[in-house]
């Protein structure tokens, strides 16, 4: 790695991870470089946190999310205390997010936390004294499964400009294609094709936000999209997100990746999937070289390892016992006490946790632990 990426890497020192636009596009080429340096050379990262401890406090189920942080922290020569299911935490006794997370904040080092309520772990963050990593809060956003898509795309396309990128099924409650659009936004002449039925397009206030940033458009047909396409990025239907069951039963199978779909795409598209895949992807599709998804869950682990390194300030063969110090999460300075409207923002789930939102441009209120618009 050259001084300047080192220079950079430094600036995320004590940072949090919230959502994509948290770290600058410099911050994550400089990310992806050290992801790089650690998959060409394990050695040297082998011991870097052997007196780091990583606590993971996950409120939802995880198998990739949970276990590759869990993973990176070990081939990092590190430890991992926490809880994969909340009840068998003092959560079930009824204790608050920011207590448990001032709490954890004592014992570990860094924290990577899921949770079903949006904005979680920015309440998280406010109470505890170390870096916080969002591994996931509702529908909102899982800004690592991001890193893990751009690290796949990076490593497997070389490039981030000039592409097509087509999201297809649950684009309303799928929090990584949120994550995943934010981040792509910033990359020059990136198109993008959302195939989702009326019931699961991306949402508004979404797209609203992104502006001009981004150039996009919506079709129901995959059939359509598939010529297009650079990179094709399948999510499941977020069965656990919808209130109305009958709803998920009809949509549940909107779009299914088959052979015949996959014979109309370009040679070298990139078939993407955050997975678990439930229907969405026919299991004969993962033979052909072009269905990247088991992957993308490995360079998930390479680039979490980089991000564990970076926001403790490591450096190969340097031993600090100093404990790194979380930075202050950023508040808009115009922020005021307006109620969120989002029934599953953490203000309106956690006892403890006040109203806050900022002003936007065209004069309304954003959440601003949720980023929910208040119109
Ligand atoms: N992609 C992802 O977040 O998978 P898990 O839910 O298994 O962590």
């Amino acid at each position: 790695m050259d001084q300047k990426t080192m220079e950079i890497l430094k600036g995320l020192k004590g940072r949090s991870l919230m959502a994509p636009f948290d770290f600058s596009v410099e911050e994550l080429d400089a990310l992806f470089c050290l992801g790089d340096d650690i998959i060409d050379h394990p050695e040297k990262y082998a011991a870097i946190c052997s007196n780091k401890i990583l606590a993971t406090l996950f409120y939802e189920p995880s198998t990739r999310t949970r276990l590759s942080f869990e993973t990176a922290m070990c081939r990092l020569g590190g430890k991992v205390i926490g809880f994969a299911d909340p009840k068998a935490s003092s959560v079930s006794k009824g204790e608050t997010i920011g207590d448990t997370a001032r709490i954890i904040g004592g014992y570990a080092d860094i924290m990577a936390m899921r949770h079903f309520v949006e904005g979680a772990q920015k309440a998280a963050a406010m109470s505890c004294s170390i870096p916080v990593i969002n591994a996931g809060d509702g529908g909102h956003q899982h800004p690592t499964q991001t890193l893990a898509d751009l690290m796949t795309i990076h490593r497997l396309k070389g490039h981030f400009d000039n592409l097509t990128i087509g999201m297809c099924g649950d684009l309303k409650y799928g929090r990584t294609v949120h994550s995943l659009l934010m981040a792509m936004s910033r990359y020059e002449n990136v198109k993008f094709v959302f195939v989702a039925p009326d019931e699961l397009k991306m949402p508004q206030h979404l797209i609203e936000e992104l502006g001009d940033s981004i150039s996009f458009v919506e079709t129901k047909s995959m059939e359509e999209a598939m010529p297009q396409l650079d990179v094709l990025y399948m999510t499941r239907v977020q069965q656990e997100r919808f209130d109305d069951k009958e709803q998920y039963e009809r949509l549940k199978d909107s779009y299914i990746l088959d052979k015949e779909k996959m014979a109309l795409a370009k040679e070298d598209m990139m078939v993407l999937h955050p997975l678990p895949r439930v229907n969405e992807i026919e299991f004969d599709v993962d033979e052909d070289p072009r269905a990247l998804y088991f992957d993308q869950a490995i360079y998930g682990m390479y680039v979490r390892m980089a991000l564990i390194v970076a926001l403790l300030g490591l450096e190969p063969g340097v031993t600090t016992w100093e404990k790194t110090k979380r930075l202050p999460i950023e508040i808009h300075p115009e922020a005021k006490a307006v109620p969120c409207t989002n029934p599953k923002c953490v203000t309106n789930n956690d006892r403890a946790v006040k109203p806050l939102a900022r002003p936007t441009e065209d004069g309304h209120w954003a959440c601003e632990y949720c980023d929910t618009v208040m119109k």
